[in-house]
């Protein structure tokens, strides 16, 4: 079983993905830090304690992470997507009432762990950037780290340019993907890539899924209709997870990246070297996953939530 720490901020991917974790056979989920970002850290918590309770797991602690940027800018929260609490329609707070552990509790868990540990980090790059800062020699120690961000050579989300996870915070990105030893990053070049159509989630709770799941995508679905026409939505955050357990979906290649920090159109960027590995300086790279079996993803999910 891999031994998995989920670094958050549900908002709706993040929740379908997290109900995935706590299905997938193979994941020892050991903790969730929920932190600023689809919605203010203090729902991002409620809501993460909310959906472990969903799950079953009300054991699995969670850590309140990042407040806000590392700037210190106010969280760029997203009401319209994620809705005004961050999982659509449901106001879940109201019903949570089980305190969160002060993020310096972690520290003994990544320490007992570091060696077998993979972080997975679904949101924004603050409060991670800040252990990288804090503590470098155990965040050294972890084995590796699985990232959704970035937007290679393709359009952004949030800007035209820039991915959402990416763009909050990209001096946290940076000291991210420039410190963590085996990082595998998840952009929007495969997340949009995997496409879930109208139906699937009526079908998938049809066939024995927990309701929550299509009620949180039916909420993403309108968002993304008003946006573009379309009931079709991508689920990055889930992808992330199916990424993790099915290596074999995807096509990797390893690039030297580098983030913008500056301020303007180019915010938020992520940029990679494509030339031969041969012509770079010498690494070690990220793994950039940059192709993956969407009818493959589609399938697996179905069957893990209906299995
Ligand atoms: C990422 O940004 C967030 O809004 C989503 O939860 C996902 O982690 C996609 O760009
Ligand atoms: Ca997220």
């Amino acid at each position: 079983m891999k031994k998995i720490i989920l670094f958050a901020d549900p908002g709706i991917d993040d929740a379908i993905a997290l109900l995935y974790a706590l299905r997938q056979p193979s994941f020892d989920i050991l903790a969730v830090v929920a932190e600023y970002g689809n919605t203010f850290r203090r729902y991002a918590v409620s809501n993460s304690i909310y959906l472990l309770h969903e799950g079953g797991r009300s054991d699995i602690p969670v850590f309140t992470g990042a407040e806000r940027p590392i700037t210190g800018e106010s969280p760029d929260v997203q009401p319209t997507i994620h809705g005004p609490y961050g999982l659509g329609d449901l106001h879940p707070f109201l019903i949570t009432e089980q305190p969160a552990e002060n993020i310096d509790q972690l520290i003994p868990l990544l320490d007992q762990h570091a060696e077998e540990l993979t972080i997975v980090t679904l949101g924004r790059l603050t409060t991670l950037a800040a252990l990288f800062l804090l503590y470098p020699a155990l965040m050294k120690r972890i084995k590796e780290f699985y990232l959704m961000g970035g937007a290679f050579s393709v359009p952004g989300n949030i800007t035209p340019f820039a991915e959402a996870n990416i763009y909050d915070d990209p001096a946290a990105a940076k000291i991210v993907v420039q410190q963590a030893a085996n990082l595998t990053m998840i952009p929007l070049n495969v997340t949009n890539e995997v496409l879930y159509p109208p139906g699937f989630f009526f079908e998938m709770e049809a066939a024995g899924a927990n309701p929550l799941i299509r009620r949180l995508a039916e909420f993403y679905q309108r968002f993304n209709s008003q946006e573009n026409g379309s009931l079709t939505i991508p689920v990055h955050d889930l992808l992330t997870l199916v990424a993790l357990a099915e290596p074999s979906l995807f096509t990797y290649s390893h690039y030297r990246v580098a983030i913008i920090t500056a301020e303007g159109l180019s915010r938020g960027m992520t940029v990679a070297d494509m030339r031969p590995l041969s012509e770079q300086p010498p690494g070690p790279y990220p793994r950039i996953a940059l192709d993956v079996n969407a009818p493959a993803v589609l399938r697996h999910v179905f069957h893990l939530f209906t299995a």
